[in-house]
Order: structure tokens, then C-alpha cells, then sequence
């Protein structure tokens, strides 16, 4: 099979639907590919990479003349009427949104995968487009805010006097929220976000933000079944806006990304918050697209209120970091051709029974298959245990004061007997011990857990001692003695070398590459 890679034609569209990195990829899955002249131009992907990396370069007819068309918009009218019948087109379709373009495509007598109906299920995380899409996104709104806010994010102490940090408030801690704190926070802002579903708090606190929650009951939580936020109630929401307008007030820049999935982006931030904000102030809205979580937003445009807040309503913000999302996109399309292709021979098998390609799939050969049965999405939050049945044991009655002081002086009695007849060397190795056991304790006790591992790792080190003695006990003439310390030697070495080993992993992962 031809895979087609055609220039994108939406007003405003930097990204292309494949890298010279992911047409290697394509062709190793057994497809050839042909890129449309200048198609990964604005993401500065030059013709002649694509050839260098296996593909050819062809006319817009010749593109749309294959069998599989990778995209990353819609098709227009033209490109359907230029699409062979039988052809396979993939892209974000959106047919939530464009139940017009499905009938199209249904005429056209193709079949058609959007990249948007892909579940939110584990197996399909690599092919999660939506994410990819909106991790770049979040970034993005910090680095749009940055550039129109008139100071650091960090605090500093110069000789000019002391900077305070800028104060950050993420709206909504989905993928977007989750990747706009970790920009802002890399920045040195005091970073604090909300959402409507408690589970995210621990995420939240993770990438470094404070969690800020309205005070709600346990019937408003908004928690659906599926894990995705529900609407909020009237009463959830009066004491939702009383948090907003504080907020509001509090700090230098709002990233809103709230969004109900099939529902309109519920207002969050109203005019007369806005007005309440300094002059400065930034607020970029992600849910501008869906009518933005701010009452100011106008989606696609970036103005200045007359009180100096800056509202940025971008509905591109991952096609503003062109070269990123194009790899990041392609490599979703290679994923899913990974499934759709069970044998690298270039050849598309769309098996039904495949909940991701099922559920992917809006017209099969003509044949209208959206919507797609419904999918229980992994995000759901796992239905709380139990409470244990808890059996009311039976109070053991504490010893009299005369029974605890006769016990304490029978041991203190016994242990002075035991220590005073001991040799000195043991009671050196002893009081060495006991020493190592107090120190050992208060030392790990105090290390983060987060940091156990590498402790340990680093501390087996210590056998090195052990090596050193049993070496020593190697040239002893008894013959237990000379096999128990060869035992020694070889059990503290694995500790060592293991430990070590252990320790170069994690440097590794803390390692910019
Ligand atoms: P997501 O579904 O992962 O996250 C949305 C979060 O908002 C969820 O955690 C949800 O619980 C929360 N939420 C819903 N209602 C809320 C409320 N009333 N108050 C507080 N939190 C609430 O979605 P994702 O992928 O993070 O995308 C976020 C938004 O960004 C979406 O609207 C998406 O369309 C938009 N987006 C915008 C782009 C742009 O260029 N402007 C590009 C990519 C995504």
C-alpha cells in the first residue's frame, strides 16, 4: 500500500501528519510513502529529508491518488472528491463535532479513523493523539503567557533588590492543566491548581502545585463513573465562584483548560473576577474552542482588557510548536498502523473485535460505524474498598508500676551480670552494634521514601567491610572457617556490584540525554 502525506490546508496549520523520523517507521512497516511538496515546511521538515529518509516527493494529485491518506485536519470537500473509493483516511475528523463530514465520507465510499474517538484506555495510550496534543498545549499557554506578562516567574535576590515569584493558577488538571503546572513550576512560579475531581490532587501536589478545592459535599463531587469530570451543580458552583474570585484576585496568571467531555466549556472566570484582577495580570484559556472557561475569552484571539489582564484565547496552541507536534502526532498515527498492521506487509487489517480500532473507525468502506459502542475508559477511579470488618479485640491489661520496675531492675540486673563477665572484645563489637542499629534507624528513618532505594543501593556498598574481612579470614587454617568466608566474599560482592548497577540506573533516569 501508498501512504499519502498531504500538505495541510487549514488557515493557520504548521503541523504535517508525518516526520522523516516516523516515515522510517511507515516503511518498515512494509508501506511506501509519498509527501506532498512543502508538506513539513512550517515544521521545518525540508523536502529533501523525507527522501533522504525513504519516502518521495509528489503532486497534491498524487497524494490523494493512494490508498491511505495520513492527515491532521479535517479533508475539505475537494480532497474528498480527489480520495480513491476503498481508500483508508485517518486524521482528527472530529465527528462528535462534524456529523456533515461522516455523511461525506460515507459517499465517498471510504474508510475513515479518527484520532480523537481513540479510547482513554492503557493499551491505547501511544496512540492518544488528544494528549500528545494537549501536553504540548499546556506548555504552550505557560510560554504564551510568559511572553505578554512584564516579569519573571521565579523570585530572585539581586542587587537591584529582591524579586517575589509570579503566582500561577491552573484551572482544570487534566493533561493540559498537569503540563501547564509543570512549565509554570519549572519557571520558579508559585504554582496552584483545582479541578472538580478529587483523585487529581495527588498528581497535582506531584508536579510541584498547591491543590486548591471548593468545599463541596460528598453529592456534588464531580466524579462520573468513567473518571471524567460530571456537570456541577448550582450549589457546587455558587461556592465554586466565591474560590475563583479569590483567586482571581490573588494571582499574576490563570490557565484555564476545564472541559466536559461533548459538553460547552463551563464559565468559570466571569468579567467582574477579571475586573478584580491587577493590571498585568495574564489569563490564556485552552477551552477557548469549546466557548472558554473565562465570560472575556474570544477564541482564536489574544487582547487586553481596558483594566490591563491580557486574555489569550489561542484554539492552536500545539500547531504553535509546529516541529513537537508533528513528531509527537506522527509517532501516534505509526502506533495505531502498528495495530492496524499485524504483519509488516503494508497492508491494513481492521478488525472490528479491536476496541481502539472499533471504537477509531467512523465509516468502514462506506458504511456508517460511528458511534462506536461504548468503552469503559481506564481513567475511572477504582471503587473504594470496603470498610474492614474490624473485631473488637479483647484490652490486655498494662502491668502494675511494681511488676514494671521489678522487670526493668530483673533485666538491668542480668544484662550488668552478662556484660560484666564478657571478654572486652565482645563488648566492643557489641557497643558497636548497638551504636550502628541507633544511628541506622534515625538516618533511614529521615530519608525521604522516595529516596530509600538509592540509600540502600549506596549503603550495600558497606559490604565492601564485610569483603574485607572475610578475606582476611580466608588464610585461617580451619577448613568451616575458610568455606564460610569464601561464602562471604561472594555473597557481599553481588551486594556491591548489585548495588552499584542499581545506582547507575536511577543516575540514568535523572540524566538529560
Ligand atoms: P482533560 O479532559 O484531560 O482535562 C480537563 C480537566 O478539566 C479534567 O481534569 C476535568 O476534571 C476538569 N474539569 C472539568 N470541569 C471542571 C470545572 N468545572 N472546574 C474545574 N475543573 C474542571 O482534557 P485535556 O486533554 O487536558 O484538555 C483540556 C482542554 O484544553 C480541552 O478543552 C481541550 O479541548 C483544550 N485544548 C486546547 C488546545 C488549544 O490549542 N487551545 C489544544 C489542546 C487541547
Amino acid at each position: 500500500m501508498r501512504i499519502g502525506i498531504p500538505k495541510e490546508t487549514l488557515k493557520g496549520e504548521n503541523r504535517v501528519a508525518a516526520t522523516p523520523k516516523t516515515l522510517v517507521q511507515l516503511i518498515k512497516l512494509g508501506y511506501e510513502v509519498v509527501v506532498e511538496t512543502g508538506a513539513g515546511a512550517k515544521s521545518d521538515l525540508p523536502d529533501d529529508a523525507y527522501v533522504a529518509a525513504g519516502g518521495t516527493i509528489g503532486t497534491t494529485q498524487e497524494v490523494w491518488g493512494t490508498d491511505l491518506i495520513l492527515m491532521v485536519n479535517e479533508p475539505t470537500d475537494d480532497e474528498i472528491s480527489w480520495l480513491k473509493p476503498g481508500a483508508t483516511i485517518i486524521g482528527f475528523l472530529a465527528p462528535r463535532q462534524n456529523e456533515a463530514l461522516i455523511g461525506k465520507l460515507s459517499k465517498a465510499g471510504v474508510t475513515a479513523l479518527s484520532m480523537d474517538m481513540v479510547p482513554r484506555i492503557s493499551r491505547a495510550q501511544s496512540m492518544d493523539a488528544l494528549s500528545s496534543m494537549a501536553n504540548i498545549s499546556g506548555y504552550r499557554a505557560v510560554v504564551e503567557a510568559v511572553h505578554v506578562f512584564g516579569r519573571f516567574l521565579g523570585g530572585q535576590v539581586t542587587a537591584a533588590g529582591k524579586v517575589l515569584p509570579a503566582n500561577v493558577f491552573v484551572v482544570g488538571t487534566g493533561v493540559a492543566g498537569l503540563a501547564a503546572i509543570g512549565a509554570a513550576n519549572s519557571l520558579g512560579a508559585v504554582v496552584k491548581a483545582t479541578d472538580v475531581r478529587p483523585e487529581t490532587a495527588e498528581q497535582v501536589e506531584s508536579m510541584g502545585a498547591k491543590i486548591v478545592f471548593v468545599a463541596a459535599s460528598e453529592a456534588d463531587q464531580g466524579v462520573s463513573s468513567d473518571g471524567y469530570a460530571k456537570e456541577t451543580t448550582d450549589d457546587f458552583n455558587a461556592r465554586a465562584a466565591v474560590m475563583y474570585a479569590e483567586q482571581a484576585v490573588a494571582n499574576d496568571i490563570i490557565i484555564t483548560t476545564a472541559a466536559i467531555p461533548g459538553r460547552p466549556s463551563p464559565k468559570l472566570i466571569t468579567a467582574e473576577m477579571v475586573s478584580t484582577m491587577t493590571p498585568g495580570s495574564v489569563i490564556v484559556d485552552l477551552a477557548a474552542a469549546g466557548g472558554g472557561n473565562c465570560e472575556l475569552t474570544k477564541p482564536g484571539v489574544s487582547y487586553t482588557t481596558d483594566n490591563g489582564v491580557t486574555i489569550i484565547g489561542y484554539t492552536d496552541l500545539a500547531s504553535r510548536l509546529p516541529g513537537q507536534a508533528s513528531q509527537l502526532y506522527g509517532t501516534n498515527l505509526v502506533n495505531l498502523l502498528k495495530l492496524l498492521t499485524p504483519e509488516p506487509n503494508g497492508e491494513i487489517e481492521l478488525d472490528f473485535e479491536d476496541e481502539i480500532i472499533r471504537t477509531s473507525t467512523i465509516t468502514r468502506s462506506g458504511e456508517i460505524t460511528y458511534p462506536p459502542p461504548p468503552v469503559q475508559v481506564s481513567a475511572a477511579p477504582a471503587p473504594a474498598a470496603a470498610a474492614p470488618v474490624i473485631t473488637p479485640v479483647e484490652e490486655k491489661k498494662p502491668l502494675s508500676w511494681t511488676a514494671q520496675t521489678a522487670l526493668i531492675a530483673v533485666v538491668s540486673i542480668a544484662a550488668i551480670g552478662v556484660l560484666s563477665l564478657a571478654p572486652l572484645g565482645f563488648l566492643t563489637q557489641m557497643s558497636t552494634l548497638v551504636l550502628s542499629v541507633v544511628v541506622g534507624y534515625y538516618v533511614v528513618s529521615n530519608v525521604n521514601h522516595a529516596l530509600h532505594t538509592p540509600l540502600m543501593s549506596v549503603t550495600n556498598a558497606i559490604s565492601g567491610v564485610i569483603v574485607v574481612g572475610a578475606l582476611l579470614q580466608l588464610a585461617d587454617d580451619s577448613w568451616p572457617i575458610r568455606i564460610l568466608a569464601t561464602i562471604a566474599v561472594l555473597v557481599a560482592s553481588v551486594n556491591i556490584f548489585g548495588g552499584f548497577t542499581v545506582t547507575n540506573r536511577m543516575l540514568t533516569m535523572f540524566r538529560k540525554a
